[in-house]
């Protein structure tokens, strides 16, 4: 069985739960916190990932199926999307296959627009994701076909704020430019796509001024530190 080591979680992939393949992610104890803080903030953080998982599904956004969770060894037993690439690995690999920036630019347009399109769903269901990088995103099966999965909703909350909406989307810009420089053009594709898609125009207009705000707000950090 494959292990990925993450920051929180280890994972154990390629089992099977009754005969479907799953994943298991399970939260080790983090030794620095004290022992009874540590199981409150992990099965918070279990419980978090659960609802949110199940509320973006009510919202028609892709996530793996949890067949079930354990609080005793902090684990959740979930769905494995077969043949995944994380949105990271995929954008990477087409930006290296392309030497010219302008057409795998072209080329993952229609990503940045599916992308746009599922935090817009998952916004007007007032779901904040709490950590948006693209390793947090994965593509099912043949990366053309845009079957995108949202995953890792550990820090995630049900929050109807603009402020809560532009913090998630100024998340996502940091991590998307940091893993994939040069690409400002594709996150502006992510964010017309998210406010084209979004129904209700001036609660757009709020997130994205509370995201120019917090744009602002990380500059002057900035230029101070
Ligand atoms: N349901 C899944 N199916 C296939 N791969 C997955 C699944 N969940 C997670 N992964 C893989 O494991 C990695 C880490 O999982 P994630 O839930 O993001 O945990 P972490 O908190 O460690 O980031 C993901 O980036 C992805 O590559
Ligand atoms: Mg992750």
């Amino acid at each position: 069985m494959a292990v990925l080591q993450g920051a929180e979680a280890k994972l154990y992939l390629g089992g099977d739960f009754y005969g479907r393949p799953c994943i298991i992610k399970e939260r080790f104890q983090k030794n620095y916190r004290h022992p009874i803080l540590d199981k409150a903030l992990t099965s918070q953080r279990i419980k978090s990932e659960v609802r949110a998982n199940l509320r973006c599904r009510i919202a028609g956004i892709q996530t793996p199926t949890i067949f079930m969770v354990n609080f005793d060894t902090n684990s959740i037993y979930m769905e494995e999307i077969q043949d995944a690439v994380t949105v990271r690995q995929h954008i990477n690999t087409v930006q290296a296959a392309e030497l010219n920036p302008a057409s795998a630019c072209s080329q993952l347009k229609p990503l940045a627009e599916a992308i746009g399109r599922t935090l817009a769903k998952m916004h007007t269901s007032n779901i904040i994701h709490g950590d948006l990088t693209t390793s947090n995103m994965l593509l099912e099966g043949d990366p053309s076909e845009l079957s995108l999965f949202l995953i890792d909703f550990g820090l995630s909350s049900f929050e109807a704020s603009a402020e809560d909406k532009g913090v998630d989307l100024y998340v996502l810009e940091r991590a998307f430019l940091s893993s994939h420089p040069n690409s400002q053009e594709l996150f502006d594709c992510i964010l017309a796509a998210y406010t084209d898609q979004t129904q209700d125009k001036n609660a757009c207009k709020e997130v994205i001024s509370k995201l120019d705000e917090v744009r602002l707000r990380g500059r002057k950090r900035t230029m101070v530190g």
